[in-house]
């Protein structure tokens, strides 16, 4: 079922590949992540604007499986390595744009504090800029965030040690809520 729905994907992004010029690689990725690497579905992540660097490493891991993936694994396998650089360079050009999504105001003026004490040492700047590869979290859909999470949480993805401590204090100290409002808090970046 999914092989089909990808390959029905695949096809239709055929089109707009065409449309894009030049290096016509991005275009495979429109249908999900949206021409411009804006994703305009929830559960599929923004890519622009992210270094070629972390995008190069994170195509990697889903290449090798050191990444879990629902799809991903699978596309990622269909490209060289220098075909993955070119599109990262594709991308990190291309601005990122925040989704525009509803976020719970007093729930994200809660997270801003956790996020500042346990995440802003790697995410800086309320998680805007992708400076040693953590990727942008503001304006990152939030549904994307959660799964995500939830994944490093289950202990199924490699994580940074100080990553994992922060999200376990977090957990500590306000339960799965305090978790959801550091979320919020990136989510709500405008
Ligand atoms: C059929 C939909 C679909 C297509 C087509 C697709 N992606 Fe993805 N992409 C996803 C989903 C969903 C995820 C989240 C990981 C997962 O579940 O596989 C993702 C995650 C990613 C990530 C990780 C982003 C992050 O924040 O960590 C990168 C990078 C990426 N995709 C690049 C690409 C590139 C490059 C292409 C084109 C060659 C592409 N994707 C095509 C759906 C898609
Ligand atoms: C020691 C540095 C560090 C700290 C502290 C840290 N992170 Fe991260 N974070 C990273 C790195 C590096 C990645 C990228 C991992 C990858 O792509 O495999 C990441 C990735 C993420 C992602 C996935 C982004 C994406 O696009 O796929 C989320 C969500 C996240 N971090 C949330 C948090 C939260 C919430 C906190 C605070 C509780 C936190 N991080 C603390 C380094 C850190």
């Amino acid at each position: 079922m999914l092989f089909v729905w990808v390959g029905a994907v695949l096809m239709t992004t055929g089109v707009v590949a065409a449309t894009l010029g030049g290096d016509r690689l991005p275009g495979v990725c429109a249908g999900c992540h949206g021409e411009e690497g804006v994703s305009a579905g929830s559960a599929t992540p923004t890519i622009a604007g992210t270094k070629t660097e972390t995008f190069v490493q994170r195509m990697r891991d889903f290449k090798t499986g050191n990444r879990t993936a629902t799809l991903m694994d699978r596309i990622a396998n269909g490209y060289t390595d220098d075909e993955i650089g070119r599109m990262g360079e594709y991308f990190s050009k291309r601005p990122f744009e925040r989704a525009q999504q509803p976020t719970d105001r007093a729930m994200a003026e809660r997270g801003k504090h956790f996020a500042e004490q346990y995440c802003a040492s790697c995410h800086e700047e309320a998680g805007t800029v992708d400076d040693g590869r953590p990727g942008i979290l503001a304006g990152q859909w939030l549904s994307y965030l959660r799964f995500r999470l939830e994944d490093y949480r289950l202990g199924v993805d490699r994580i940074p040690k100080k990553m994992r401590l922060g999200i376990e204090s977090i957990l500590h100290e306000a339960g799965v809520e305090g978790l959801e409002s550091v979320l919020q808090f990136y989510a709500s970046q405008k």
